[in-house]
């Protein structure tokens, strides 16, 4: 149990650590980039993914010495224990790697802390337009430090959504449906950046095959301003392991499982 005044230092501490990762990024951009390959050629980790991870993982234990941290480049190649007890720590160094390295653009930084299970404290960098998105759980959502009003409840029909390019392209989980009952269809191709999108309602929804670091952030930050986010077929999530994840108004979601049920 983490008390609240814990929370409001780690709050401080974290969001100061997101404007140092952005920096570091801003200025590892501009040398040439250490590109690396993964699961497949196009799975693709830089220099920067990494030195963004040491340096968010090493000011994390600086700041909660006691934190468990789950983050994509060191744990990618390990089996994540999904105990969810204590302070659980999620990073994702750099989301979009792709549009990072083909674009320099569209990317975010993300990072989260889960305690006890519950989603507690989340973070957004979206590094190119310098805008922090940013909740602490019951104490509001923020864009660096403007409050963000609650997106209305649109329709699947009456909005935009954001699904996977790949997963829309193997009508994974009924996705050329959902896109085709919805009144366009956008794709960004960062978790980070898309989910921001639905936060600002710019899109009514967003789904995706995601692993634990790709939604940690978004689900605190989302739930904060009455979105929801669940499976696809409607279950609870369990942050620590891979679900195709929906995101999106309360509308978008019963509309989007009348469809996937
Ligand atoms: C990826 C991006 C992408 C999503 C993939 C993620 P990464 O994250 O968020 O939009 O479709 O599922 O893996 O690997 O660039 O951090
Ligand atoms: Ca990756
Ligand atoms: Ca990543
Ligand atoms: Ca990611």
């Amino acid at each position: 149990m983490v008390n609240s005044e814990t929370l409001e230092r780690f709050d401080q501490k974290v969001q100061e650590l997101l404007w140092s990762a952005r920096k570091q990024t801003i200025e590892l951009m501009n040398t040439p980039l250490k590109v690396d390959t993964k699961s497949s050629a196009n799975d693709l980790v830089t220099n920067v993914d990494r030195q963004n991870e040491q340096l968010i993982r090493k000011r994390l234990l600086e700041i909660d010495p006691s934190a468990r941290i789950v983050g994509e480049e060191e744990s990618f190649n390990h089996k994540i224990d999904p105990d969810l007890n204590g302070n659980v720590w999620i990073i994702d160094p750099i989301d979009g790697t792709l549009n990072f390295v083909k674009q320099r653009d569209h990317f975010a930084i993300m990072v989260a802390l889960y305690c006890d299970g519950v989603p507690t404290l989340g973070y957004i960098m979206d590094v190119m337009n310098k805008r922090l998105y940013h909740a602490w759980r019951g104490h509001g959502a923020y864009v660096n430090k403007l409050r963000l009003k609650e997106p209305a409840n649109s329709s699947l029909a009456d909005s935009l959504i954001a699904i996977n390019g790949w997963q829309l392209i193997k009508n994974h989980c009924h996705q050329q449906e959902i896109a085709q009952q919805a009144a366009g269809l956008r794709m960004y191709g960062s978790a980070g950046i898309e989910i921001i999108h639905v936060l600002n309602g710019q899109l009514g929804g967003y789904t995706s095959r995601l692993k634990p670091w790709d939604i940690a952030a978004g689900m605190v930050i989302a739930e904060e301003l009455g979105l929801l986010v669940k499976t696809i077929d409607d279950q609870p999530l369990n942050v620590l392991s891979s679900n195709t994840v929906l995101v999106a108004t309360k509308k978008v979601c019963q509309d989007i499982w009348q469809i996937t049920k």
